[in-house]
């Protein structure tokens, strides 16, 4: 069945196909992709008016050797190493972003270079709003807050310019605006968004994924391949987003598994990071859903990494939105087509076959395909609930779901 556009359009507001009543989409970081880039990284970044550089971190990135190029690289090109911050810890906190943004203030630096996955890359971020602006991270929660021009209503200030150099092929965050940190005595995520947030340079060079474990390059996979899926059938989508999303789809296609199983296929984890740039550009136009609903209380109570939760969750998303109708069911279709799987049946049908195929990449990449293996009790669902149902994502979600909605999806995926 086919729905009328005038009736799609009436659906909670939600319209699924047609000329859109109104959308933006930004994607302002230059991208650049290639071999052998670490080595070219100061060049690169003096374009964008870097000159003392604080590099952000971790440990773990710094003991494998990466850092060390990296500096070489900056240097190279003529530019300073103010600082190394290699403190980031894998779930980002404000007293990090601080203590980040400290370091670089006392050491005279002028512009930030992150190398590490989504926590480094927001902790750079966020540091860089407190650099620059000062005051503490809560305090400047949500979207579209920062100073602005014109008593706040013109162009908001620069930041110092933020090079990131993604070391996992998942978040994309280092072409998106967005920061999320954790509040560990609230047990919860805050974000914090606005336009100069968006890195000026994304650096990915397969070099810099060389040592990333099988598990986490799983993880970061599903979270790029949830990025591009909840976009797609967001009520937000857009058609520069779908765009995005669905070559996102054709290369993780074609280069997830490939890079999981065969870890020196520099082809394949390069493909991966183009794979992440893309698949988040559609949430620049806040096109995403409640898998991310799902997942940030997870991650938020029960320390469960980011990408492992949307692995779990995704399927059980898929079939819960498909029911709420054919025009989501179809876009959910057109994902299926995309990714060789059967496009008949009725909508149930067809969001089964997707949700199927993905719980089968979960178990052949070795991911958990349960929350209950994460540490995830069944008393803890009435806290996950209130969670997701604050939740941002749950807003654009193209089915709309209830407390009861939600603490089934979470007895299901336990
Ligand atoms: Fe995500």
């Amino acid at each position: 069945m086919t729905l009328p556009d005038e009736e799609i359009g009436d659906l909670h507001g939600r319209q699924m196909s047609g000329f859109k009543d109104f959308y933006q989409f930004v994607a302002p970081t230059r991208v650049v992709a290639g071999r052998g880039l670490i080595e070219g990284l100061g060049f690169e970044f003096s374009k964008e008016g870097a000159k003392r550089v604080a590099i952000i971190t971790d440990a773990v990135i710094r003991g494998t050797g990466l850092i060390d190029k990296v500096e070489q690289g900056v240097r190279d090109g003529g530019l300073e190493v103010a600082a190394v911050y290699d403190g980031v810890p894998p779930d980002s906190d404000a007293g990090v972003v601080v203590a980040a943004a400290e370091q670089a203030k006392a050491e005279g630096a002028d512009a930030f270079l992150a190398v590490g996955g989504g926590s480094v890359m927001d902790t750079a971020k966020l540091s860089n709003v407190i650099f620059t602006h000062g005051g503490e991270p809560r305090e400047w929660e949500g979207y579209y807050g920062l100073p602005r021009a014109d008593d706040g209503l013109g162009r908001p200030f620069d930041l110092a310019p933020l090079a990131c150099v993604p070391t996992t092929a998942g978040t994309g965050s280092e072409v998106s605006f967005a920061a999320v940190i954790k509040d560990r005595e609230e047990h919860l995520k805050f974000q914090v968004a606005d336009f100069p947030m968006y890195p000026r340079l994304a650096v990915l060079d397969p070099d810099s994924t060389r040592t990333l474990p099988p598990a986490i390059a799983a993880a970061t996979g599903m979270d790029a391949m949830t990025h591009a899926i909840e976009g797609y059938v967001s009520r937000e989508w857009t058609p520069h987003g779908d765009a995005y999303a669905l070559e996102a789809l054709r290369l993780i296609r074609d280069n997830l598994e490939r890079a999981v199983t065969a870890p020196s296929d520099d082809d394949a984890r390069g493909n991966m990071l183009i794979a992440a740039n893309l698949a988040i550009a559609p949430t620049s136009c806040n096109a995403i859903g409640i898998a991310h609903s799902l997942s940030h209380p997870a991650g938020a109570h029960f320390d469960v990494p980011h990408g492992v939760a949307n692995a779990i969750n995704l399927p059980w998303v898929i079939e819960f939105n498909a029911a709420g109708g054919t025009d989501i069911a179809n876009r959910y279709r057109d994902i299926n087509e995309l990714l060789g799987l059967e496009t008949g049946g009725d909508d149930a049908t067809g969001a089964h076959t997707l949700a199927e195929h993905v719980r089968g990449m979960v178990a052949r990449m070795g991911l958990p395909s349960r929350l209950s293996e994460v540490g995830v009790p069944e008393s803890g669902i009435p806290l996950l609930v209130e969670g997701a149902m604050g939740d941002a994502c749950t807003l654009v979600n193209p089915r709309e779901p209830t407390e009861e909605d939600f603490a089934e999806m979470y007895r299901k995926a336990l």
